[in-house]
């Protein structure tokens, strides 16, 4: 145990001694405390007074003796388990907050499984990003069951509804199947693995002042989950769990900030937010980052999604073709200025073998997985619903152009992210403390104002860099993360397949290791390997209970 930890624990040994023996004096006396306690709600409870001043002693102190024991129960590949936990709600994790709704996570401790005791003392850490659509995740019980997509907040959750944003071409999250290391089934799972769960709120682009300020803008929401972090690591050894085996998970926006959170680990550009909000003082770095879907790279994902999807139909309508083709010829610098190798092979990638390497070691062999899974039945009926697809009774074959226009209806128009009315979340997203959105690529400024030579302003450029994991990987960050899991689905359109796959390439080329994978019809942050997931955490850190 370090130093400091020890400190910590000992500073809380001794005010949890003095809570017992607040508990040990008199009956009589304990049970007229206990009735005003009663009276005057918990603000008095024994607990409560030790807690207050063991918080005023460090008031990002983890508590760790207040909690409620919690019972679950979820399916695993042995069966159903019975999961007993402590659970910890609403802790403020930093000194500053802007939003204390929102600066607050929840903890679960494993207890016992079946029946058998767990002792999460030194067990990996499930850091649960609920963020959807860039939308704040509340961590207040008001808005609906915890956990549910990612933990705070969840479904009927005031966070949820978008805000005003819509029409054609707006996304749909967060009520896909968003079932990617969010909602309570997957943290279950990971109880059921000895995990300690953490699932921080976080503000995001609707987070308005009753003085008509926003307060979530860009790069709030990354600021507050690296904060965090930094609780955890500032309660090592008083909150249980390997503050070095902290895993984050998120889909979506979820996805995209599980990525950054995982590529800028300990990056010195944040520190001025995280000194203005009182983080601890602390490292943000993670070990391991799980992305389901993830929204990213937003400054390039408009390109991104014209080279991928400008020949897949649109749900909407007509795309406007000249800003589709504009787009998509800005798309091959990009890809050559990655200076990206692939695997197999490949060499440099660029836009002349992108999609074979998409087809070739993503998406073909998700499809024959799939192909090669279903009954003679089930398959031959496959086939001839989709005879864009050849099988040769082992393999599925097709080329990128056959998926894209046979396989794919895009759901966004164009530009997909960055539009020009500025009602897409990421407009939105890149707004500040009085605008409610920005246009934030050089793309769209340009095609609105008609300058060819508009650039986007130096300070939101900052801004669009610190929500961008790929600005950390093209820097080599020493500190991100060292394992990535990563998935995206075959049929979704909220992003691109190309920018989840440029996110895994370019972390295989830092020499990460990367789990990366197209589940085969699955949409938008459809999770078809929950386990997985859980049993990569058990691989990569080693941890045995
Ligand atoms: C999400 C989906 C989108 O299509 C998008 O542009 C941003 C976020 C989401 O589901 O979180």
């Amino acid at each position: 145990m370090s130093r400091r930890s020890f400190a910590y624990w000992r500073n809380h040994e001794r005010l949890s001694v003095r809570s017992s023996k607040i508990q040990g004096s008199s009956r009589k006396c304990y049970c007229a405390f206990l009735v005003l306690a009663a009276l005057a709600g918990t603000l008095f409870s024994p607990f409560t007074l030790a807690q207050a001043a063991t918080t005023a002693a460090d008031p990002l102190l983890f508590p760790r003796d207040h909690f409620t024991l919690e019972t679950a129960s979820v399916k695993t590949p042995a069966g159903e388990k019975k999961i007993v936990y402590r659970s910890y709600q609403h802790l403020l994790y930093v000194t500053k907050p802007v939003d204390k709704e929102y600066q607050s996570l929840d903890v679960k401790v494993p207890v016992s499984v079946d029946g058998s005791n767990v002792d999460a003392t030194h067990a990996p850490i499930l850091f649960v990003v609920g963020v959807g659509g860039y939308m704040a995740a509340s961590n207040s019980r008001k808005g609906g069951p915890p956990g549910a997509f990612g933990g705070p907040g969840g479904p009927g959750s005031p966070n949820v509804p978008f805000g005003g944003l819509g029409g054609p071409g707006a996304p749909t999250f967060p009520g896909a199947a968003s079932t990617f290391g969010g909602p309570e089934a997957i943290q279950n799972l990971a109880l059921a693995a000895g995990y300690v769960i953490v699932a921080p709120g976080a503000r995001g682009r609707n987070n308005k002042a009753a003085d008509g300020t926003y307060y979530g803008k860009a790069p709030a929401a990354i600021v507050d989950l690296k904060a965090a972090v930094r609780y955890i690591r500032h309660n090592a050894g008083v909150l249980p769990g390997n503050p070095d085996w902290i895993v984050s998970s998120g889909c979506s926006a979820g996805g995209g900030l599980s990525a950054l959170l995982g590529a800028s680990g300990n990056s010195p550009l944040y520190e001025p937010y995280l000194k203005e909000i009182g983080a601890a003082e602390a490292k943000d770095n993670i070990f391991a980052s799980g992305c389901g879907s993830p929204v990213t790279d937003l400054e390039h994902a408009d390109m991104s999604y014209e080279w991928a999807f400008g020949g897949s139909k649109w749900r909407g309508g007509t795309i406007d073709a000249k800003v589709s083709a504009a787009l998509k010829e800005r798309f091959p610098a990009y890809e050559s200025s990655l200076h990206l190798i692939g695997r197999d092979g490949f060499g440099q990638i660029t836009v002349d073998n992108l999609d074979a390497y998409l087809v070739q070691e993503y998406l073909a062999p998700s499809a024959t997985k799939y192909l090669q899974g279903v009954s003679d039945a089930q398959r031959a009926e496959y086939l001839s619903k989709n005879n864009w697809l050849a099988w040769d009774g082992k393999i599925a074959k097709f080329t990128y152009a056959e998926y894209a226009a046979e396989h794919i209806k895009r759901m966004k128009a164009a530009p997909a992210f960055d539009n020009f009315n500025l009602r897409s979340p990421e407009s939105n997203l890149f707004g500040n403390r009085t605008t409610d959105a920005r246009l934030y690529t050089d793309f769209s400024l340009q095609w609105t104002t008609g300058n060819p030579n508009a650039r986007i302003e130096p300070e939101l450029q900052q801004v669009v860099n610190l929500m961008n994991p790929m600005f950390f990987i093209g820097q080599k960050n020493p500190d991100a993360a060292a394992h990535w899991w990563i998935r995206h689905g075959a049929i979704e359109t909220d992003s691109a397949p190309t920018n989840t796959v440029n996110l895994a390439l370019s972390l295989e080329n830092i020499g990460r290791d990367v789990n990366a994978g197209i589940y085969w019809e699955a949409g938008h942050c459809q999770d078809l390997d929950p386990q997985g997931f859980i049993a990569w955490i058990g691989k990569t850190t080693g941890y045995k209970q």
